[in-house]
C-alpha cells in the first residue's frame, strides 16, 4: 500500500536518488515540468538539492509518495515570499514515475498539500500546466478551478510550443 509523507529538508537526502529517478522519468515520459530531453538522472539532482534548500528555508512544501519502499511520487506548494501574498501557494512538480501511475498517488498528494498549506494559512493556491497533458484532464477532478489558457508558454521537453492552463483552488 502507498503511504504520503510531508518531507523536511533532512528527509529529503535520503530520497534523493529515487526523486532523481521520478523527475527523470516524468520528463523522459513527455511531461512537460521545466526541463528538455534528454534528461539524465544526474541532471535533476542540481534542481533537487535547490528545492532542499528551499524546503529548509521554510519556502517550499514538499510531499513524498511511497510504494513498495520507493519514493514514487512528489508534489511541492511554494509559500509566495511577497508581503501582500502571505496567503497564496503556488502548487509545483506534480510526479508520479509510470510505473505507478494510477494507482490514486496524485490524488492523494495534492491532498496531502493542499491540507498543510491550509493549517500554514495559504488560502489560496495556484498553478499552471501544460496545455493538452494528462495532468490537464485531472486537475478539475481534484476540485481546482480552470482560469484559461496562455499560447506557446512553454516548450515540451522534445521540442516545439506548449500552451499553459492556469487552475486556482480555495483550501482550508
Ligand atoms: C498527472 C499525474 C501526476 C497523474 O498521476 P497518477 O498518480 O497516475 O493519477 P491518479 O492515479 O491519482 O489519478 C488521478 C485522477 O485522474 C484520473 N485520471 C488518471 N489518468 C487520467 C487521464 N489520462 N485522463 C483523465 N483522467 C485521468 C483518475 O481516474 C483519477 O481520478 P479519480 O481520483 O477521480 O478516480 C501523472 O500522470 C504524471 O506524473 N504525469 C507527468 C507529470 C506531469 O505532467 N505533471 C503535472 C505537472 S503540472
Amino acid at each position: 500500500m502507498a503511504t504520503i509523507h510531508l518531507l523536511s529538508a533532512e528527509d529529503i537526502t535520503s530520497r534523493l536518488d529515487d526523486l532523481c529517478g521520478v523527475l527523470a522519468d516524468c520528463v523522459n515520459g513527455g511531461a512537460s515540468v521545466g526541463f528538455m530531453q534528454p534528461f539524465a538522472v544526474d541532471d535533476a539532482r542540481a534542481y533537487w538539492l535547490q528545492v532542499q534548500k528551499s524546503v529548509g528555508l521554510g519556502h517550499t512544501i514538499i510531499a513524498v509518495a511511497e510504494h513498495e519502499g520507493k519514493t514514487v511520487g512528489t508534489v511541492q506548494v511554494g509559500l509566495a515570499q511577497k508581503p501582500n501574498q502571505p496567503h497564496r501557494g503556488d502548487l509545483m512538480k506534480l510526479l508520479v514515475h509510470r510505473s505507478a501511475r494510477g494507482l490514486g498517488l496524485s490524488r492523494k498528494l495534492m491532498e496531502a498539500v493542499e491540507v498543510e498549506a491550509a493549517r500554514l494559512g495559504r488560502t489560496i493556491l495556484v498553478l499552471d500546466t501544460a496545455t493538452g497533458s494528462e495532468a490537464e484532464a485531472i486537475y478539475p477532478r481534484f476540485g481546482w478551478e480552470r482560469v484559461g489558457v496562455i499560447p506557446d508558454y512553454a516548450l515540451w521537453p522534445q521540442g516545439g510550443f506548449c500552451g499553459t492552463t492556469l487552475f486556482y483552488k480555495r483550501v482550508g
